[in-house]
């Protein structure tokens, strides 16, 4: 092995909904976040597997106890099998990448991890204890950080990172953001699914459906302030198939996503220094996969309209670009930043 081989950087997204990794060898990998153990024996054989991840998780979850590691912007911590839950996923990313093979070599893995903004708040401990024997060096930084700089967006911009369980925002001042710099709402994609489960079980009380087929529904039809034509699906109401018109719940459970995203926008716009606020407006970045619902970008132009106007741009890649961050500023790192961690 030459002297540079034996150094991968890695870059990891932990989300509540997917994770991903890149690392500096080139591999890009995604995983659902879902991590499932066979209930029993008999689902062990069928299965023959001892845990499941991703959608091969998600698609088997009568045979498994499922558990999806984050909630809400914060790791869950009350079972053992939370704990576990959250260690199995980060293994499962670094395999994908063949991080222990690379070990095994006798090669130092420096892996950057990107948490959702409250998780690096309140589990960091544990976030560390998950990592311990994995990798050689850590460093843990918030997600929306990590979007901001795989960007290069580190001075005078925002990050919006509407995600699954919250939407975190980081203005970035040109250097380490602090609390005051970032905020975090409960409002974002679970919480749309949600309000769209509840607004439809209302208005069909027969209907039977999963929280995963809303959630498929919001991706495929979703929209803020966006004209869309009719969203029709076909769900099982009484036992009987039935063709349902959805476009008035989609719509109201979309777009009431758009006010409080707003509102701490803007809130957060006001705290800057009222020189550099112009600038910070006209370089609004939407991340996150909400990001792709038709119309988010428009309508927090439309909120910042009579604040002077703005600029909201929406990433490209929304799967990776936390990831990708992540690898950027493992890269950069100096190496007073590494954390050591014991094998
Ligand atoms: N095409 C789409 N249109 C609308 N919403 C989508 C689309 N694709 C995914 N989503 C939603 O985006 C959310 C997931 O976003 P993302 O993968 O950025 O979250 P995460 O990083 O896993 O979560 P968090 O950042 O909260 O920890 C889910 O609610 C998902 O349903
Ligand atoms: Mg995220």
């Amino acid at each position: 092995m030459t002297e540079k081989a034996q150094h991968l950087l890695v870059g990891i997204d932990l989300g509540t909904s997917q994770s991903a990794i890149a690392t500096s060898a080139g591999v890009r990998e995604v995983v659902d976040s879902y991590v499932g153990w066979p209930v029993d024996a008999v689902a062990r054989k069928i299965l023959k597997k001892d845990v499941l991840f991703g959608q091969d998780a998600v698609d088997n979850r009568t045979m498994l106890e499922v558990h999806r590691p984050l909630e809400r912007g914060l790791l869950k911590e009350g079972s053992d099998k939370d704990q576990q839950a959250i260690r199995e996923l980060l293994s499962h990313l670094l395999d994908l990448a063949g991080v222990p093979e690379f070990r095994k070599n006798g090669g130092k893995v420096r892996a950057v991890l990107g948490v959702p903004a409250e998780a690096l708040r309140v589990n960091k401990q544990h976030v560390r204890e998950a990592m311990k024997g994995l990798v050689d060096g850590l460093i843990i930084v918030s997600e929306p950080f990590a979007v901001a700089y795989g960007l290069d967006a580190l001075l005078h911009a925002m990050v919006v990172d509407v995600g699954a369980g919250t939407t975190d925002f980081c203005v970035m001042k040109g250097r380490y953001p602090t609390e005051e710099d970032q905020r975090t709402l409960t409002n974002a994609g679970d919480w749309v699914d949600e309000q769209l489960y509840t607004l439809l079980g209302e208005r069909h009380p027969g209907m039977s459906v999963s929280i995963h087929t809303i959630r498929d529904w919001k991706e495929k039809y979703s929209f803020i302030s966006h004209e869309a034509g009719p969203v029709t699906v076909s769900v099982p109401i009484g036992g009987k198939p039935s063709e349902i018109d959805i476009t008035e719940e989609m719509k109201q459970a979309c777009e009431s996503l758009g006010p409080p995203v707003a509102e701490a926008m803007l809130d957060l716009i006001a705290g800057v220094e009222s020189e550099y606020q112009e600038q910070v407006r006209k370089n609004i970045i939407l991340a996150g996969r909400c990001s792709k619902m038709p119309g988010f970008g428009q309508y927090l132009e439309k909120a910042m309209e009579q604040f002077g106007g703005g600029k909201v741009k929406v990433v490209k890649d929304p799967v990776f670009v936390g990831a990708n961050g992540g690898l950027v500023l493992a890269q950069d790192a100096p190496k007073s930043d590494w954390e050591k961690l014991p094998s």
